[in-house]
């Protein structure tokens, strides 16, 4: 119930699926959540309640992103949790077929957008004495997926940032984390399906436990990671995957 009591956090990407069940798991846990997407934001804060402030951003812009933590170190005076989590799939086509702009504008988000949340986050993570950053790679990122170079580079790229600032920081007590989200029934799994039964089912089939994970089973792992509990873990990349990459 209280396992975040006290704590400041940003969220990014909390418009659906994942990143709205970690903004609503870090509010029920007692945190004061700052929720960021580049659309929606305030409508999210306006449902998770007086605990939550809105930003709208695009985490591929710089202005945004200091913007976003300036926001929070005014309005609530520290930041102890910061967690780089908007991101967004890629078109797909084999590597010689795909498009450079779609290239350029997925590693934009999911890997600029990670490393300018970690740029500007961690001043203000030291500033507080200390914290946890939880970064959002995914099973893409530990092994490949045919036709989709850019989000398995991105998310790939997710992990190195992750423990090369693990590393740099450690010693100030600014832990960092990534999680490896299998195949998890959020809206971006569901335009892969393209709302078909049939599809839904396959995909539910891909995991060792034949069936898609929640996002809530993905907001346990960030809450864990966020919370003292984990004051030992940092520089990790955990599958949280149904068993998918013990294959
Ligand atoms: C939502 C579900 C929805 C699913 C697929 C999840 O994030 O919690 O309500 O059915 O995404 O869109």
């Amino acid at each position: 119930m209280d396992r975040l009591k006290g704590k400041i956090a940003i969220v990014t990407g909390t418009g659906s699926g994942i990143g709205r069940a970690i903004a609503q798991r870090f509010v029920d846990e007692g945190a004061s959540v700052v929720v960021a997407d580049i659309a929606g934001a305030e409508e999210e804060a306006a449902k998770l309640g007086k605990a939550t402030v809105a930003c709208t951003i695009g985490v591929s812009c710089s202005a945004d992103i200091q913007a976003m933590i300036r926001t929070t170190t005014e309005r609530f005076g520290r930041l102890d949790i910061l967690v780089n989590n908007a991101g967004v799939e890629s078109k797909q086509a084999p590597t010689a077929d795909y498009a450079e702009d779609e290239f350029d504008r997925v590693i934009a988000i999911n890997l600029r957008g990670v490393f300018l949340g970690m740029q500007y986050g961690i001043p203000a993570l030291l500033a507080s004495g200390g914290g946890s950053i939880i970064n959002m790679a995914s099973i893409a990122a530990l092994v490949g997926f045919p036709t989709a170079v850019a989000y398995t580079a991105s998310k790939g790229s997710v992990i190195q940032m992750t423990k090369t600032a693990a590393l740099e920081y450690a010693i100030q007590n600014v832990r960092m984390n990534a999680i490896c989200p299998g195949v998890i029934w959020t809206p971006m799994v569901e335009r892969f399906t393209g709302g078909s039964a049939a599809a839904r089912e396959q995909f539910a089939q891909i995991e060792p436990v034949k069936r898609m994970g929640t996002p809530k089973e993905i907001a346990a792992m960030a809450l864990f990671m966020a919370s003292d509990e984990a004051s030992f873990v940092t520089g990790t990349a955990l599958p949280v995957a149904g068993g998918y990459v013990a294959q």
